[in-house]
């Protein structure tokens, strides 16, 4: 199957006002991208809003009660996750560190329903999502969830203001209000100069901030990041974590990030160490962990 063409070079120039017919070809344009996907066996599905999921409030953003995860290798059932119990407030940044194959990004999979339990309950806004049927699932992740990780893949036609606009273009936003709140976020990571850049024209860390705005873009409640920053410089890193933690205290998201790196840690309001799919219990935190 043919690769999806590359939107018109002028989409990424805010002063030419967006057009109805431009406008018009977008669910077209998604569904091919969907169909494409779908044929490469694509997991970052494109698909088109229908309806709306809205989370209850005033719950925990997370609650997680006696979740495990096990892997099957073989004969051998590899324990990723073992009861592991938690709550974390709505509006908080909480990082998740622990050893190599501690189990972080399986619990990260897990709150961000791109896997599910082996046992136990995730609840997300008062939501349980461990029995969602996969549609159900799709609708609430796409609306609740923003996720950042490693391997994340930018459309590879598309520039990286296209590539930001997207969540907000399928959510059915007008293209110039989408446009407009990309170059935004695309400046406070940095990256005003690139907005008319491919992917493969960026280096592997201004990708990864490109990564970061996209995800950033769908104003989803819980934002999911497994190691963010990992390729990025120092500099860099911390404007990304400066740019996340400032999102959680001015707009009230709910942040959990993966980090080996102390120092990103340290921006974060609590951290939950792992250690061979357990919660290490923090005496400070009075066994509410
Ligand atoms: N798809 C899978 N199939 C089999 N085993 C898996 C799978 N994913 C993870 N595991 C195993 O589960 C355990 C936890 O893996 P996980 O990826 O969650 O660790 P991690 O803490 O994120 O490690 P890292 O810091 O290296 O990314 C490891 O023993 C890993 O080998
Ligand atoms: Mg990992």
């Amino acid at each position: 199957m043919i690769p999806p063409p590359m939107l018109p070079a002028c989409w990424t120039n805010l002063s030419n006002a967006p057009t109805a017919p431009l406008n018009a070809i977008m669910p077209v344009y998604c569904a091919y991208w969907n169909a494409f996907l779908m044929a490469a066996k694509r997991t970052d599905k494109v698909t088109l809003r229908d309806s709306k999921m809205s989370p209850n409030t005033g719950q925990n953003a997370v609650q997680l009660n006696a979740v495990s995860k096990s892997y099957q290798q073989g004969k051998i059932a590899v324990k990723a996750l073992h009861q592991v119990s938690l709550t974390i407030p709505p509006g908080t940044f909480t990082a998740v560190m622990g050893a190599s194959g501690s189990g972080k990004s399986t619990l990260l999979h897990l709150i961000g329903g791109l896997t599910t339990p082996s046992s136990g309950e995730v609840i997300l806004f008062g939501q349980p999502i461990h029995d969602l049927d996969d549609n159900r699932l799709t609708r609430f992740r796409r609306e609740q969830v923003g996720l950042i990780f490693q391997a994340f893949n930018l459309l590879p036609t598309m520039s990286a203001l296209e590539n930001v606009c997207l969540p907000l273009l399928i959510q059915g936003k007008p293209l110039r209000e989408a446009r407009i709140q990309a170059a935004e976020l695309l400046e406070r990571v940095g990256l005003s100069s690139r907005a008319s850049h491919r992917p493969d024209e960026l280096s592997g860390g201004q990708q990864q901030r490109v990564a970061v705005a996209r995800a950033l873009i769908n104003a989803a409640p819980l934002l999911l990041a497994d190691e963010p920053t990992g390729n990025l410089d120092s500099k860099s890193g911390e404007e990304v974590l400066s740019l996340i933690a400032s999102l959680v205290r001015e707009q009230g998201r709910t942040v959990m990030m993966v980090t080996h790196d102390a120092k990103a840690a340290a921006h974060a309001d609590q951290i939950i160490q792992l250690s061979d799919g357990q919660i290490i219990p923090d005496p400070s935190r009075d066994g509410r962990n």
